[in-house]
């Protein structure tokens, strides 16, 4: 059977809706158990495919993992295989996260190269390179990372990119190298803040969490702890651009509207009202059509590439012409494309996308091409007449907990429908 959303137009989003853990921080945190012999809860795991995939992960390397509701209960073993390569692999990008912990507890690890969402190229030099400066040698080896050392001792490292995902494997083994370790020019998301505050919760000294430098005194073991996770400002931010382009009124709960300060910003000057409630969450208003208003995508605080689609989405069915600037993932501008099939005015040249706000989208058969894209393309629905068939959802499922109930429970109507593969939207176009 083939899945697809059958996504209403004519909505207008109006209630509350929570958000749980972030998907970006679970899965780090996850990863970051393996650091530890013991068992570590983490609470508030969101209820997405992408938790238990990396659950297959830990496993692979000897892990027990029980996951139940919202709670993970990862049991590390005193004797770990440093061999992570599972189908699961393949499957999700984070999964390159064991990489830093196995090198950090075992010297040494061999781990399948990442799969995940299909956003441009996902090179690893930098996560490699900084476990070389740590004194590790990593290449690439029949399709996976092979990295060892004798001894792992303090260096300085400075990345050329403030990259998310080295960020975390390089703190994950310098952890436990001897020394201390400064990393420059780090990511400084929510996400790394929380991995940061779960690593010290374990026993390891970092600071600096949430600025571009990380200084890490490493330690001889780390001990497992109990973690809540934060909430996943995309996830919120979903909510917020959905209430925008829908002229609705939606309160989001479980985010710290602070991780989104300048996503509300945009949704101010774009005519929304916006309310902030200390660091759990915000309501945004929207009356009257949005205004158009131009996006550049960087690493935070700058606006969230995850946030592309949704800017797009936006800017197709705001007053004016929007510019968008993708400066992080350049093959995410093929989102635009399904736009269009929705009626959406947009071009791109290079990393910049053009689009001419219309008076309204008209529902077509698209194709989400990851998560947020699809996510996107369902928001775009919802302001398109007629019924639009979202295909590919299994990417919406790796990253958006209860997604339909939440849309339900904001007024929207969007079914999920089993198909037969054989009749699939599309095929009448040859
Ligand atoms: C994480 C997020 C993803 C988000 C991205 C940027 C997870 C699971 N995914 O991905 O949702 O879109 O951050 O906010 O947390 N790069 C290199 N060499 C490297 C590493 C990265 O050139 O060794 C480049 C990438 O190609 C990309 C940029 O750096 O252009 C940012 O990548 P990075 O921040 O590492 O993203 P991820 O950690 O993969």
């Amino acid at each position: 059977m083939s899945e697809h959303f059958d996504v209403y137009g004519g909505a207008r989003l109006v209630g509350e809706v929570g958000v749980v853990g972030a998907k970006n921080s679970v899965l780090k945190l996850m990863a970051a158990a393996l650091l530890a012999e013991g068992t570590t809860t983490i609470r508030n795991c969101p209820q997405i495919l992408d938790v238990p995939l990396m659950a297959d992960v830990l496993r692979s390397v000897g892990c027990e993992v029980d996951t139940e509701g919202d709670v993970a209960r990862i049991t590390t073993p005193a004797e770990l295989s440093h061999h992570a390569d599972t189908a699961a692999m393949g499957k999700l990008r984070a999964s390159v996260c064991v990489l830093g912990p196995l090198v950090g507890r075992l010297k040494k690890a061999v781990v399948a190269l990442p799969g995940g969402d299909a956003i441009g190229s996902r090179p690893l030099d930098m996560h490699q390179n900084g476990l070389r400066k740590l004194g590790a040698t990593s290449a690439i080896e029949h399709g996976c990372v092979v990295a060892e050392a004798d001894r792992l001792h303090g260096a300085q490292i400075w990345l050329d990119f403030p990259s998310v995902g080295a960020t975390e494997n390089i703190l994950m083994a310098a952890v436990l190298a001897e020394g201390t370790t400064v990393i420059d020019n780090a990511a400084r998301e929510p996400e790394i803040i929380d991995l940061c505050v779960m690593l010290n919760e374990m026993g390891a000294h970092i600071e600096g969490a949430g600025t571009s430098t990380l200084t890490v005194e490493g330690v001889e073991t780390l001990h497992p702890t109990e973690h809540h996770v934060i909430g996943d400002r995309i996830v919120g931010a979903t909510w917020a651009f959905a209430a925008a382009m829908t002229q609705g009124d939606v309160t989001v709960t479980g985010v710290n509207p602070h991780h989104l300060d300048l996503v509300l910003e945009k949704l101010r000057l774009a005519g929304a009202e916006i309310t902030t409630f200390d660091d759990k969450g915000f309501r945004v208003e929207m009356l009257g059509r949005p205004r158009s208003v131009d996006f550049v995508t960087l690493p935070y605080p700058g606006f969230a590439t995850d946030l592309q689609p949704f800017a797009v989405a936006l800017s197709a069915v705001s007053e004016g012409t929007s510019m968008i600037t993708e400066n992080v993932y350049e093959a995410r501008f093929r989102f635009i494309e399904e736009m269009i099939r929705l009626g959406a005015d947009a071009r791109t040249d290079g990393h910049h996308a053009v689009v001419r706000g219309v008076d309204k989208l008209s529902s077509a058969p698209v194709w989400a091409s990851d998560i947020r894209a699809g996510a996107g393309l369902v928001l775009a629905g919802l302001c398109a007449e007629g019924v639009t068939q979202v295909w590919d959802v299994f990417h919406i499922d790796r990253g958006y907990p209860d997604f339909l109930a939440n849309l339900s429970g904001l007024g929207a109507r969007v079914d999920r429908v089993d198909t037969d593969p054989d009749r699939v939207a599309g095929d009448e176009a040859v």
